[in-house]
């Protein structure tokens, strides 16, 4: 028997349900949330990304503007363009795609963004209130990762969660997010020497590091969860992430719980998109 399957467009779908339920209402009240989304140049995988970030808006009702600028525009027309959107009642929420052209500083651009519209959770004041545990917007993808977790039924109070990877964006947002749920937390990474050390004694592991095969049948306990975050190819092409994930599911046995790729974490980030620029446009009174 192997380990169940954590399924993220399931969950997906419910979740995005409901957000379109409370998107109505709030259309009805004359506060229909908006997001804004920039990409900037022509990464055909970005393109791709805000694409189903737009799609998914319109399909639950919310107001999605999606603005396409060419790879040579200047750092300070970006800063306008958030600026504008900073002042836009009609937008809640606003995402720069990364990566950003190299001329342009990314930080820059993310702490120009309005505290409030911050709807990726990036900027160093939406870090600090997730890592002093205040209210505010978190970065979607470990925030899916932990809807993800909490489907499974797992109590996460006192049990030992690994996280491999120390990304701002998922590894770092995920370890606390973990601890706020009363996990004990090790985050492992690039120079941590035996990782199978660690893994074999977590009951949950989350894995953001973009490498396949980076956790294997022999790295994991019976009954863990497992979370994959990774969006990698194999040699045939095909998508997979960083979990040797046949292997593995065989090694969780019939207690444990893993994400497959596609159709794991990747449905859960857009929809923790949306659940933040909902929470934006509530917040605004
Ligand atoms: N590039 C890849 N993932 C993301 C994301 O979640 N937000 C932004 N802004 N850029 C990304």
């Amino acid at each position: 028997m192997t380990a169940q399957l954590i399924d993220g467009l399931a969950l997906s779908r419910d979740m995005r349900a409901q957000l379109g339920q409370r998107a109505a209402a709030l259309t009805a009240a004359g506060r229909r949330p908006g997001l804004a989304v920039i990409l900037v140049g022509d990464d055909p995988a970005s393109a791709v990304y805000v694409r189903n970030k737009v799609k998914a808006c319109e399909e639950q009702g919310l107001h999605s503007v999606l603005e396409r600028y060419d790879a040579t525009l200047t750092e300070a027309a970006l800063l306008a363009r958030v600026a504008a959107l900073n002042a836009d009642p009609a937008i809640h929420g606003i995402l720069v795609q990364m990566p950003l052209p190299r001329h342009i500083d990314s930080h820059r651009v993310i702490e120009s963004i309005a505290t409030e519209k911050d709807v990726d959770g990036f900027s160093v004041h939406s870090a600090g209130c997730l890592m002093a545990g205040l209210p505010g917007l978190r970065p979607a993808t470990p925030y899916g990762c932990m809807k993800l977790i909490e489907s499974t039924g797992l109590d996460l109070r006192g049990k030992h969660a690994v996280v491999i990877g120390r990304s701002n964006t998922v590894g770092k947002p995920m370890a606390l997010l973990l601890l706020q749920a009363h996990a004990t937390v090790t985050v492992c990474h690039s120079a941590t020497p035996d990782l199978a050390l660690h893994t074999r004694a977590a009951d949950v592991v989350v894995v953001a590091v973009g490498r396949r095969n980076t956790l294997r049948a022999d790295m994991v306990k019976p009954g863990a969860v497992v979370v994959d975050v990774g969006m990698n190819r194999n040699d045939e092409g095909k998508l997979c992430g960083d979990v040797d994930f046949p292997a593995v599911r065989e090694a969780l046995g019939p207690e444990g719980w893993i994400t497959p790729v596609p159709g794991g974490v990747g449905p859960m980030t857009i929809t923790m998109l949306l659940v933040n620029t909902l929470q934006a446009a509530e917040a605004r009174t």
